[in-house]
């Protein structure tokens, strides 16, 4: 069989090479015009950079050419839940962790804190309680005394750990209440509504976790560690405009968060030289009535003013296909361009399959002159908005593990951002939410878009620029980003090095 694949392989490559010459040039011109146009192909490597291109070239090959008779060895063509542990023994992956990936732009509050740091540090600490409701864990906080409920049943969690017969199993089950994998994904979420209830559910099952003052300030400076170990310099988070409470009940403002949250990045800058900082976008909610999206637009225009160095603007989130569309608040979205003043937004669009109504939400978020658009996956079917995106620089945020776990895509290779890849498109790669489904901070999903989204022959030269447009795209002020490409310039070189070096070794020994 082996043998028969490799004849037919072997011939599809003789009848290339044997088409007219005048053929063979009008194909190559087409060719190589395309590969001239994809995102990084306009960098040139280093001697040392190639060597390392030819290293992750080779297996990017491999792992395609392994795969081409059954692409259900192809990693990016199954699901991530998986996937993940094939994905985490790949060549190409390692290099990718190693790699500094620059900024991460696309994230959420609530969901980028390990699940196994929420268990193995937050559940230990004392009045942390549990709300069970038939087994399954729907809610979380910290008490004094906790609350009656008739629905669900408050248990001190550190008092059942005491009881429970095997403190390792009962932090299993802890850590199975919050995880969204499953080893047969499309049997337990058959739909989009049906993952993103569970997806609402996690949020719901932390929040009381997060939103603990003292906790807050810990899972803050332990979130960027973890993506600072990942090889991310710099971070943009959403947060809802977040009320953190205290034991004994005191409730903290908003405005102590964004104090919190300043100080927290500040102290983990000074313990992390080369690490750039972060910064908020303060996300509103698509449930809500106009009214309280009008209110969060005048209160998100004045921490803008009150802290400028913290919080960069605004969004709204949730499910895309059920919730209000942004023309349904444009009105309150316009307040500030109605009152001659500015609110940079950020808004989540085109997050959907349907060529419908919400993914017009495109044309409003533009039309609203959005910094960044999160998510873009419906763009490639909206040439207009094509057009503008491309000649208003509108960065894209793609998050293609998240569109696969909630359903917009199933094979990556189906995912629509490969069109806007092959055009040089202002895209950055982000991770959305990695927590609920257990990706690394950008490892898993900057693997995916080398693999997937990316042709199979962009090579560094399409992470190398990811990285660099991540950074050129954030909210950092010109010179925070001049220094930040320093730092970053550093680590890759160290990185080039890395690689090399533990090739030569390999090949020694
Ligand atoms: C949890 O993390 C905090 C902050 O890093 C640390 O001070 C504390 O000792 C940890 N607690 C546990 C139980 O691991
Ligand atoms: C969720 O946690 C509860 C309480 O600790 C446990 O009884 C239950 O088995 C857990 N569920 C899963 C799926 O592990
Ligand atoms: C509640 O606890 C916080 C944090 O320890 C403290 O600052 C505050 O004074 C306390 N409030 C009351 C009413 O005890
Ligand atoms: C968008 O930007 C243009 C050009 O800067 C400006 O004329 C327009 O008023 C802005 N619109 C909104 C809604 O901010
Ligand atoms: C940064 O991004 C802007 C807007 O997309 C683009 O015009 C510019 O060329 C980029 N600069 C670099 C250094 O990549
Ligand atoms: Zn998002």
């Amino acid at each position: 069989m082996r043998v028969l694949v490799s004849l037919i392989w072997l011939t599809l490559l003789t009848n290339v090479q044997s088409v007219p010459a005048w053929y063979k040039t009008q194909r190559d011109a087409i060719l190589s015009t395309e590969r001239r146009q994809s995102i990084g192909s306009k960098l040139t490597l280093t001697a040392d950079e190639e060597a390392v291109n030819k290293m992750i070239m080779a297996a990017k090959q491999g792992e395609i050419k392994s795969a081409i008779y059954d692409d259900s060895n192809y990693i990016p063509a199954v699901h991530f839940f998986q996937g993940r542990k094939r994905m985490e023994q790949s060549k190409v992956f390692k290099i990718i962790q190693q790699m500094p990936k620059g900024a991460a732009l696309h994230l959420h509050y609530g969901s980028i804190t390990s699940n196994d740091w929420l268990v193995k540090n937050v559940t230990y600490r004392p009045n942390c309680y549990m709300c069970v409701k038939q087994e399954v864990i729907t809610m979380t906080g910290f008490y004094l005394t906790p609350p009656v409920d008739k629905d669900c049943k408050w248990l001190e969690i550190s008092a059942e750990r005491a009881k429970s017969r095997d403190v390792a199993v009962f932090d299993q089950w802890l850590y199975n209440n919050l995880t969204l994998t499953v080893d047969n994904p499309e049997v337990v979420y058959p739909n989009i509504n049906v993952v993103w209830q569970q997806f609402e559910q996690y949020f719901q099952t932390v929040r009381g976790l997060l939103r603990h003052a003292p906790v807050l300030k810990d899972a803050l400076y332990e979130t960027l560690k973890e993506f600072y170990q990942d090889g991310v310099q710099y971070l943009e988070i959403r947060i809802g405009l977040i009320e953190p409470k205290e034991l004994n009940g005191t409730t903290r403002d908003f405005t102590w968060t964004v104090e919190t949250f300043r100080d927290v990045v500040k102290e983990f800058k000074k313990d992390h030289q080369d690490f750039s900082g972060a910064k908020l976008i303060i996300g509103g909610r698509k449930m809500e009535p106009a009214s309280v999206i009008l209110q969060d637009v005048k209160t998100v225009m004045e921490l803008v003013k009150q802290f400028p160095d913290v919080v960069v603007g605004y969004d709204l989130v949730q499910q895309e296909d059920i919730t209000h569309t942004l023309l349904y608040y444009s009105s309150d979205l316009l307040y500030p361009e109605a009152h001659k003043s500015n609110l940079p937004y950020f808004f989540h669009a085109g997050e959907t399959d349907w060529l419908d109504i919400h993914d017009n939400n495109l044309i409003d978020a533009i039309l609203l002159n959005t910094t960044r658009i999160g998510h873009g996956f419906a763009i490639p079917k909206h040439p207009e908005v094509m057009r503008l995106v491309k000649e208003r620089n509108i960065p894209i945020e793609v998050n293609p593990i998240s569109n696969q776990v909630l359903k917009l895509v199933s094979d990556m290779r189906n995912h629509p951002a490969a069109i806007l890849i092959s055009q040089d498109f202002p895209v950055c790669i982000s991770s959305d939410d990695p927590a609920p489904w257990e990706a690394l901070p950008l490892s898993h999903d900057f693997y995916m878009a080398f693999m997937a989204l990316a042709a199979s022959y962009d090579d560094l030269r399409f992470l190398k620029q990811i990285a660099l447009n991540s950074i050129n795209f954030s909210r950092m002020t010109s010179q925070e980003k001049a220094s930040a490409l320093q730092l970053w310039q550093t680590q890759w070189n160290l990185f080039i090095k890395r690689v090399l070096d533990s090739h030569n070794t390999n090949i020694v020994g």
